[in-house]
């Protein structure tokens, strides 16, 4: 295991040491890459916050509308009373419609973000005034303690944006049976999946013509930058959105627009021209490949919802026991 200590020169101090091990270990690789997770910093929320707003990026706009039509139809099938415990939940934009419709009894915002999380969770602390809202710092990756409090409640997880959708499948469903873990048998789950369309407008959606996904894409070679003490001249890179028909997903990559070459953290790297550095995959996926990704991490579909146009999916699935065989 690296430390940091022994990094180098030039690592910023409260450098996160996963981060460098990330990016050391990604670009020693042959198909270079780094893991997506890494783009949330400040300025590459701020940036995430931005394409939500795009006009070419629909998932946001389609899941807000789907969530405000469907969310009494949720509440009757689940019923009053439920802790909702939401995956990731940012700035928890979509989440005070839901939990009016649910008549929740607590709501636990989980995210790795102690800011970001204090502070959403204050707002809706003032919007619910008798709801108990218990938020948790924590890596939703993994297994999560929920407080005491909510122990004896029912729960409902609640996972949309598609963010399941930036997982490799054998990931997705290793995070789908931790839900199971955090929440218990019995609990249902809402979550947002995006649905595979024309290629031309997930490319669209991905390389927008305002350039802000190409810079959130770039940000990533400005942190490292900033924060691991590297040189990487990122006006060598463009950004770069392909659809891999194969494994049905948006790939992002950073290429290298000449040959390259850079340090970081004392250690020397080189591009070709043309190389590229993966930086994200986002699945979408039909109603069928949806629900066994749900089944292979042990959630049964209840309810599904889609737009007209079958631009994106809410679904609503159970947590039962492990079936006997056939
Ligand atoms: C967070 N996640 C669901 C977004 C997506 O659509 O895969 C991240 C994103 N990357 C580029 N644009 C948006």
């Amino acid at each position: 295991m690296l430390r940091l200590e022994d990094a180098g020169a030039g690592v910023a101090e409260g450098a996160d040491p996963a981060f460098l091990v990330d990016v050391l270990a990604g670009l020693a690789q042959e198909r270079k890459a780094i893991p997506a997770r890494w783009f949330y910093d400040r300025r590459g929320s701020e940036l995430f916050e931005d394409i939500t707003r795009l006009p070419e990026y629909y998932p946001t706009r389609v899941e807000t509308a789907l969530l405000s039509e469907r969310c009494e139809e949720v509440g009757r099938i689940v019923g009053a009373g439920r802790a909702v415990v939401e995956f990731g939940s940012g700035s928890s934009l979509k989440t005070p419609r839901l939990l009016s419709c649910v008549s929740a009894a607590a709501y636990v915002p989980i995210d790795i973000s102690g800011d970001f999380l204090r502070d959403s969770a204050a707002g809706l602390a003032e919007k619910f005034p008798g709801l108990a809202v218990l938020p948790v710092e924590a890596n939703f990756m993994q297994p999560v303690t929920l407080p005491l409090a909510v122990k004896t409640l029912p729960k409902l997880g609640f996972f949309p944006g598609s963010t399941i959708g930036n997982l490799v499948p054998r990931s997705g469903v290793n995070l789908l049976r931790d839900m199971i873990a955090t929440l218990g048998i019995g609990s249902t789950l809402l979550i947002g999946m995006d649905r595979v369309k024309d290629p031309d407008v997930l490319i669209r959606a991905y390389d927008d013509a305002a350039g802000v996904t190409a810079a959130f894409n770039l940000n990533l070679l400005h942190r490292i930058n900033r924060e691991l003490g590297a040189d990487i001249p990122v006006e060598g890179f463009s950004h770069r959105a392909v659809w891999n028909e194969t494994w049905s997903r948006i790939e992002m990559h950073l290429v290298a627009n000449r040959a390259l070459s850079f340090t970081i953290a004392g250690r020397s790297f080189a591009l070709a021209a043309g190389e590229t550095i993966h930086t994200e995959n986002s699945h979408k996926y039909s109603p069928r490949s949806a629900r066994q990704l749900l089944a292979a991490g042990g959630w049964t579909p209840l309810r599904e919802w889609s737009d007209a146009d079958g631009m994106f999916s809410l679904i609503l699935a159970e947590a039962r026991p492990e079936p006997s065989a056939p």
